[in-house]
């Protein structure tokens, strides 16, 4: 089957970690075709070149219609922000996928899940939705690569606020900081192999960091003049509520969370699939601050 036969459907295309999985699958090759509940705004991040349809996970025909004629469907949800929302989008929107991925009969399904997912963490919601997602395609018959992606670089950027870099809570835990672009590779190397992988793959960087030396790094590269603290975090609740911060409010919990249980697993089997990832966060940060001069 050549690549021009191996069209890949993108649920959540237009997602922070969709849309590196899209330029990196049309790099490689292959058709893409993107799913969203608004093709206007999908136009807009991607101007015309790519198939769009209009569609969404509570909308089972829409879905049918989005995976006809598909190789393969990579599904980039995220959930949120209370209990059921998690089940609801990220849960029940892959049993709906995976559903008309199989009566329009794809071949592969690949997704992306978390670093710390695992069954004896199923008491946090946007873990257990995760778990759950997983579980409905190791079951579901069809071909599949799963990838528990720790946390990316990307995210630095969101903690960096006035000349403040905030480490939320004491985060203790080592992280290998993944760049979303070796990310979207791996994504599309699993795509490339002949034979599905078939597994959860961990997916992690090169190098582990804390969140302190990470945002320290990041900084020094990329805003001199930011200061790195930590900052407790029942202090940015008690922020969160007088200002009202929804944004903040709904992170926090997250932050506890890996405040106590970081990543977990092994990526080498990642890395003799797919390849070791190359984007160290040192060169990572200065490409980030030759974009943010252009732009
Ligand atoms: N940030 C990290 O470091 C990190 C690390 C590991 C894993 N993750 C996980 O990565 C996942 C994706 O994150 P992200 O930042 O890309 O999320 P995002 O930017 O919020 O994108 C979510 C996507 O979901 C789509 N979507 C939402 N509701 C939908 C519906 N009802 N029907 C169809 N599509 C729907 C949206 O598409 P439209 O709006 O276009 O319809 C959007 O493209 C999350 O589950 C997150 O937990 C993140």
């Amino acid at each position: 089957m050549s690549l021009d036969d191996k069209l890949i459907l993108i649920v959540g295309a237009t997602g922070f970690l969709g849309r590196p999985v899209v330029d990196m699958l049309d790099h490689f090759g292959f058709p893409v075709r993107l799913l969203t509940r608004d093709p206007a705004k999908a136009e807009k991040i991607f101007g015309k070149h790519f198939d769009i349809v209009k569609g969404d996970i509570a909308d089972y025909e829409s879905l049918k219609e989005a995976a006809k004629d598909c190789f393969g469907v990579h599904i980039n949800l995220k959930g949120g922000p209370r209990a059921k929302d998690f089940d609801r989008i990220e849960n029940r929107g892959t049993v709906a996928i995976v559903e008309a991925a199989k009566e329009r009969g794809v071949s592969r399904v690949t997704y992306l899940s978390g670093a710390s997912v695992a069954e004896d963490r199923q008491w946090f919601a946007p873990t257990k939705a995760k778990y759950n997602a997983e579980q409905v395609i190791l079951n579901s018959g069809l071909d599949y690569a799963i990838f528990r992606a720790t946390w990316f670089m990307e995210s630095l950027p969101f903690f960096v606020r006035d000349s403040q870099a905030t480490v939320m809570g004491k985060q203790p835990n080592g992280i290998h900081w993944l760049a979303a672009e070796d990310y979207a590779r791996i994504v599309a190397k699993a795509y490339l192999l002949d034979q599905s992988p078939n597994k959860i793959l961990i997916t992690w960087g090169p190098d582990e960091y804390t969140f302190k030396e990470a945002l320290e790094e990041f900084c020094e590269i990329a805003f001199p003049d930011v200061k790195v603290n930590n900052v407790p975090l029942g202090v940015l609740k008690f922020f969160a509520t007088v200002t009202f911060s929804k944004q903040l409010k709904e992170v926090l919990p997250l932050m506890k969370y890996f405040e106590k249980f970081g990543e977990r697993g092994d990526p080498t089997l990642t890395d003799e699939l797919l390849g070791e990832p190359q984007i160290t966060l040192e060169k990572w940060s200065k490409c980030f601050k030759a974009k943010s001069k252009a732009d």
